[in-house]
């Protein structure tokens, strides 16, 4: 059964839907041709990398105490290797109250000492560099913790140096300085009784937005992207990013029709989302990044959260001198398993105005597992393959989530005595938080999963007898073994850079397409639809693709069965198992 969409999504949603109000960077078209120029050989390595988020409470605990670190981490990067991931972002690890584990940070520049300590950190840098994996943080830009010493200095006097460096304003007719909502839940303004103004915080009353108007405090954020760069991360993946500025006269934002989860009226983000003046910091960061230039350039992966096209592209820079690789939620948000939708959202971000190297993902610490949100009960690790032979073989960056690769699934807290994320206390039981996709890691199946001795924070689902890594590793016909095999295909042949085009477009079934560069073509077939298909390949005059073009089944999917038929029949048609996944290398289509 497909889980709908907590209150919690929508909200994100809704966010996205403000962006356009702001959005108005002009792509010129000779930077759109560089950046499409996918075949251009020096590709920089971002583009060609697997990436792997890594939430590090619940990887793998190395000293018993139920919490997973950073040494617990570095115990697993020869399977990280083994799977073929190049490069792993990690959730926020500093020093922090934990209030929104971890994305409320006391101290930019430091290792929380549940995680471990910086000499633990470097070694797990250095480990990765060991085997062609790199570290990319996550730089939570858009506020601090209200522990933090830069916050403690605003809040303690109207004169303090630092009073500018947040966003302080006097209150209205008694109440908050407008209707801004927090994502979290009420009012985004907290009063400080002390000095009399309220401070805006667009998440958690803990999390005090900064003024990136404030050229000190901007800097002092500079100076913590160059800490990390000299320590030898790869780059970071920006947090928040589109919230960064606010409008100045803080005017109220429109009301919308309905209430939310927490029971506030809905409105739109028109005033405090997406505000122009992030692209100066962008392009002010990307300058940092360059400083550390080489074969290695660093890398800016931006949390724009939403799924507007043109708002998002515009995260790329005018002149793909912002972000590098911003994300969409277009496959996040999308909870209908629809070979039509998946085809006409992959087009559209394809052919994104900026002409900017895709970014895809289906799941992450704020997202329902895409494991449950697409299965339907009863094929649920074949749509897993399937789902990962798209993420896989599509024309750009993946992202994965950790577990994503042993088909590990939400648990959600079953009562509101449970769940330790915040927003599921204020919004239960209509937004449950999201523990449910913080679970464990499943390394065995043994007791706590094998990521601890210890109980562990949170619970792993029931699922993690069979859904484990020690257990999948020896199916041969395991989702691991899956992404192992698609892993270690698309970093050959035309799946690295080659172009993306869509075949038999109208299929409501098969999501098909060609990946084709100078030197290879292959094809890609994928049946979402739980029927038997006879799917007939057309090129783009609408002559059949037949046996003869196919040079060799590169991958195809058992469907759990172990059956290994040939799926081509006479009539060029391929028989496509439900959910099944074909892949083959044809030769090349000028011969044709
Ligand atoms: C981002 C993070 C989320 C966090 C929020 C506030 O959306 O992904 O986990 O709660 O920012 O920092």
């Amino acid at each position: 059964m497909l889980k709908p969409f907590s209150i919690r999504r929508s909200a994100l949603a809704l966010l996205s839907a403000s962006c356009a109000f702001f959005s108005s960077v002009a792509i010129s078209p000779s930077q759109a041709a560089v950046a499409g120029d996918s075949a251009q050989t020096t590709a920089p390595w971002w583009q060609h990398a697997v990436f792997y988020e890594i939430y590090p409470r619940s990887f793998k605990d190395s000293n018993g105490d139920g919490i997973g670190d950073i040494n617990g981490i570095t115990s697993k990067l020869d399977y990280l290797h083994d799977l073929g991931v190049d490069a792993l972002w990690l959730t926020p690890c500093y020093p922090s109250p934990q209030v929104d584990f971890g994305y409320d940070i006391s101290d930019y520049c430091a290792i929380a000492p549940e995680y471990g300590t910086m000499a633990d950190f470097d070694r797990l840098v250095a480990e990765a560099k060991k085997r062609n994996i790199k570290i990319i943080m996550d730089f939570v830009v858009n506020h601090t913790s209200d522990k933090h010493p830069w916050f403690l200095a605003s809040k303690s006097s109207k004169d303090d140096p630092k009073r500018d460096w947040y966003i302080w304003r006097d209150g209205k007719n008694g109440g908050p300085p407008n209707n801004w909502q927090s994502l979290f839940g009420h009012s985004a303004w907290k009063l400080d009784p002390k000095t009399n103004q309220y401070y805006y915080h667009f998440f958690y009353a803990e999390q005090p937005d900064l003024n990136w108007r404030n050229p000190e405090l901007k800097k002092a954020m500079m100076d913590v992207a160059s800490f990390w760069l000299k320590r030898g991360v790869a780059g970071f993946r920006l947090d928040a990013v589109g919230c960064l500025f606010e409008d100045p006269q803080v005017r109220d934002n429109p009301v919308l029709p309905g209430t939310n989860a927490f029971g506030d009226p809905n409105t739109e983000f028109k005033y405090n989302d997406h505000y122009p003046e992030v692209h100066d910091v962008m392009r002010e960061l990307r300058a940092v990044l360059d400083n550390f230039a080489g074969a290695d350039h660093p890398v800016l992966i931006g949390e724009t959260s939403g799924s507007d096209v043109k708002a998002i592209s515009a995260m790329y820079g005018a002149n793909l001198d912002e972000i590098q690789l911003p994300m969409n939620f277009f496959f996040a948000y999308l909870n209908k398993r629809s070979a039509a939708e998946f085809r006409k959202l992959i087009a559209q971000w394809d052919a994104n105005p900026a002409g900017g190297w895709p970014l895809y993902f289906f799941s992450n610490h704020d997202q329902i597992r895409h494991y449950i949100r697409y299965g339907d009960g009863v094929h649920n690790d074949a749509i897993a393959k399937l789902m990962a032979a798209m993420l896989l073989t599509i024309r750009g960056t993946p992202l994965m989530y950790y577990g994503e690769e042993i088909g590990e699934e939400n648990n959600d807290p079953k009562k509101v005595e449970d769940v330790f994320d915040p927003i599921g206390k204020i919004g239960w039981p209509k937004e449950k938080g999201r523990d449910g996709e913080r679970t464990p890691m499943q390394w065995n199946a043994g007791e706590h999963a094998g990521f601890s001795t210890a109980k562990p924070w949170l619970t792993p689902p029931e699922s993690y007898r069979t859904h484990n890594v020690a257990e999948e590793s020896k199916d041969p016909h395991s989702i691991l073994n899956f992404y192992k095999s698609l892993i270690k295909l698309r970093k050959e042949g035309p799946f690295k850079s080659g172009q993306y085009e869509p075949i038999n477009t109208s299929d409501p079934n098969v999501l098909a397409y060609l990946r084709k560069d100078e030197n290879d073509n292959a094809l890609v077939a994928l049946n979402f639809s739980d029927k038997e298909q006879d799917f007939k390949p057309l090129d783009a005059n609408g002559k059949p693709i037949g046996i003869l073009a196919l040079q060799k089944v590169l991958l195809k999917s058992d469907t759990g069965s172990g059956d290994t038929k040939d799926w081509y029949q006479g009539d060029d048609t391929i028989k496509m198992p439900a959910f099944g996944v074909f892949i083959a290398k044809m030769e090349s289509l000028s011969k044709q």
